[in-house]
């Protein structure tokens, strides 16, 4: 597999780098081919979700992936763990936290039967507390760097991917699962309540139910309460 990052094309503003790498994806882009920018007008999220990141400080990048492999998703987060340092965790299915704050956030977007996807990243490189909305303060935090560090920060991080977007599923789940930051906590979706047991190996979520049974949820299917905690309570 050929290396992540080339073609290059850099917008000072965009809408958002995944709408621009779709439209090179669809125009027949190699895989690899990346979109940065320093600001996005419309940045997408999981979920319907905005994203939003102020300008310069943000790492803001969409790869176009030829043939990925089915576990990207949690591939990508563990790449970006990596980057964030030996603390950062993972709540699923690829939320990068650092110190129970959402650092990074990954989108994957695509169409799995043409055989390609496109991996959104944005990464709070040195997004500070008061550059940030108020409502997100309490649930969002940077890495910590200077912007001046965007660029060094992209760099770790098409290297990261690489290596872990080439490394077999079975490796994928084991990085990841060293990195839950959901494990033995409860969690509440439209359907339920449970306690987090971990990542099958298809990516999905186990969760122990109060009747004492099992169940596994899809990252398309479940949207997660905006409040978890731990078993105390
Ligand atoms: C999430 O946590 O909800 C996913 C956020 C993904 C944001 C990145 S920023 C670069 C790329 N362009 C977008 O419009 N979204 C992704």
């Amino acid at each position: 597999m050929s290396a992540l990052g080339l073609p290059r094309l850099h917008l000072r503003a965009t809408d958002s780098t995944s709408t621009r790498a779709r439209e090179l994806a669809l125009a027949g882009a190699p895989h690899g081919a990346l979109v940065t920018a320093a600001e996005q007008s419309s940045g997408r999220g999981r979920q319907g979700r905005t994203w939003s990141a102020p300008p310069g400080r943000s790492l803001l990048m969409s790869l176009v992936l030829r043939d990925p492999p089915s576990l990207v998703p949690l591939a990508a987060a563990v790449a970006v763990a990596d980057v964030c340092g030996p603390e950062a965790r993972i709540k699923w299915p690829n939320d990068v936290l650092l110190d129970g704050r959402k650092a990074a956030g990954i989108l994957v977007e695509g169409r799995p039967f043409d055989g390609w996807a496109v991996l959104g990243i944005g990464v709070n490189v040195a997004v500070r507390a008061e550059d940030l909305p108020a409502e997100l303060r309490e649930t969002a935090t940077g890495l910590g760097r200077e912007p001046a560090d965007v660029e060094r920060t992209l760099d770790e991080l098409l290297r990261a991917l690489e290596r872990r977007l080439a490394e077999g599923a079975e490796a994928t789940i084991e990085a990841w699962r060293e990195r839950d930051a959901l494990l033995g906590r409860e969690i509440a979706w439209s359907g339920g309540t449970g306690v987090a047991a971990g990542v099958d190996g298809s990516g999905r979520l186990v969760v122990e139910l109060p009747d004492g049974g099992r169940t596994s949820l899809g990252a398309g299917e479940v949207h997660l309460g905006a409040t978890w905690r731990t078993r105390a309570g």
